[in-house]
């Protein structure tokens, strides 16, 4: 066997052991009574690199949570990969749900369960092991840099400035990241697109104050029949958003390019089977595929107001409030969107209420090259580890600092995650399999064997 396979092979526990002490620190980046925590994780992850070999790595204060940079250079002559990702995680709730505690790392049936696993610290920590093991058999064929961030969970606000300050360290060739899926551990693919955001809240008010919903009710227009109403009025019978040109920036794609993308192996009865759902509902005229890949789309991730605590409660509230999301696709402008939906939202309230919306953090969309050296290198490294050609996919998640990243620093990133969607990130038993840990420890070395050897 190889060396740095060999390296990687024997060292599995170590890494495991590892991997579970940074799955300990729950770096919740929305919530700050977890800042101590996001904190010790970057201290864990810079501790971590230069452990593995790096040259220097630092902590980069922002505003918000901090980056890690670190930079291995062996010959500024040579490639420098630039490696993303992010040590923060997402809120564990609802803790009830999980089988084991979310910060207590297990493992069962050959994955491991633990928040952040999948999303995205298993993966970044799957650079970190690949990268010292490149280092202890003396094998790292170009230059690494490092950008571990701790607020991708919440928009990244701060990692664009931080870019634009230190432009002249992050010189580089390509950007790699591990934080998307394959499409099953039997059949990898790379993503290739990643769909922009658009996050808003919105709030209706009412009457000025919460009413006896029987002496009031009736009489006043109640703010959460409102809101639904309003919220109903954006999607037509097709489920097509009618918010005035909300698609007229979306670049459609040819028959033949609508023809490879559903290509891709995906089969109805097991995604409704996993899902537990009967029917499956999108955009009428496309495909689950296209739904989620290609098409734009708005979607409530909560909703509140009124009485929602233990027995009843007769109150015609005062105000309710949603917070929505507009996945973007490709030629849209989260900037744009953002507005378009404001306008909109504004224009539809009736007399009888107030409306109030307040945009949050947004992002714009991505589509990566197949036909670049970096892509091919990654496909190549795929294929000899899983033993058959990766396919690329349009992902349906969104990842902001890509766009920035070629609009800053003018360099494209090739997604080479390893994750599975059924990892189930950002909900109740998250966990990634110990399989898709060590395979991407022994793609990430190939691909920077390939990436040099073909950029020469
Ligand atoms: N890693 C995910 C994005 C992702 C997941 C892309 C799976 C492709 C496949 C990332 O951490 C994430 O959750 N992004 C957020 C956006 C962010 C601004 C909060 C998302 O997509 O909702
Ligand atoms: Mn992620
Ligand atoms: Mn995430």
């Amino acid at each position: 066997m190889e060396p740095t396979l060999e390296f990687i092979k024997s060292n599995e526990k170590r890494f495991l052991d590892e991997l579970f002490n940074l799955l300990r620190i729950p770096s919740v980046s929305a919530d700050s009574k977890y800042k101590g925590d996001v904190a010790k994780a970057a201290e864990f992850i810079k501790a971590s690199l230069e452990q593995a070999g790096v040259d220097k790595a630092e902590i980069c204060e922002t505003k918000g949570h901090p980056i890690v940079y670190a930079e291995k250079m062996i010959d500024p002559k040579l490639k420098t990969v630039i490696i993303y990702g992010h040590y923060d995680v997402q809120p564990a709730d609802p803790i009830n749900l999980w089988n084991t505690p979310p910060f207590e790392p297990t493992i069962r049936d050959g994955k491991i369960f633990a928040r952040g696993s999948c999303d995205d610290k298993g993966q970044v920590f799957m650079h970190v092991k690949a990268f010292e093991s490149m280092m202890k058999t003396n094998s790292l064929p170009c230059n690494v840099k490092f950008m571990i961030e701790g607020e991708e969970e919440v928009g990244s606000s701060n990692l664009g400035e931080w870019i634009r300050e230190n432009k002249k360290r992050l010189t580089g060739d390509v950007i790699l990241i591990s934080d998307t899926s394959i499409l099953a551990n039997d059949t990898p693919s790379i993503e290739v697109g990643l769909r922009g955001l658009s996050y808003v809240e919105v709030e209706v008010t009412g009457p000025n104050r919460d009413l006896h919903s029987g002496v009031y009710g009736g009489a006043v227009g109640n703010p959460i029949q409102v809101l639904c109403d309003m919220i109903t009025s954006m999607k037509d019978k097709n489920n097509h958003i009618t918010i005035p040109g909300f698609y007229d920036d979306v670049v459609e794609l040819t028959k033949e390019e609508r023809i490879e993308l559903n290509k891709t192996p995906f089969d109805e009865t097991d995604y409704k089977k996993d899902l537990g759902v009967d029917e499956l509902v999108g955009e009428t005229g496309f495909t689950s595929l296209e739904r989620t890949g290609i098409r734009p789309t708005l979607e409530l991730n909560g909703i509140w107001g009124g009485y929602t605590g233990e027995g009843s409660k007769t109150v015609l509230p005062s105000s309710a409030f949603a917070k929505i999301s507009m996945r973007l696709v490709p030629n849209q402008s989260n900037a744009k969107i953002t507005k378009l939906f404001t306008d909109h939202f504004n224009k539809i309230a009736p007399k009888s209420v107030k409306v109030k919306v307040t945009p949050h953090h947004g992002g714009e969309p991505v589509v990566t090259p197949t036909d670049s050296v970096a892509f091919k290198a990654a496909a190549k490294a795929m294929e000899k580890t899983f033993g058959k050609k990766p396919i690329p996919t349009r992902g349906g998640g969104s990842i902001p600092i890509v766009a920035l990243f070629e609009k800053e620093l003018g360099l494209k990133s090739v997604l080479m995650g390893f994750g599975l969607d059924s990892d189930l990130i950002h909900s109740p038993n998250e966990h990634y399999g110990v399989f898709n840990f060590m395979k991407g420890i022994e793609t990430i070395p190939l691909f920077f064997r390939y990436y040099s050897e073909m950029s020469k």
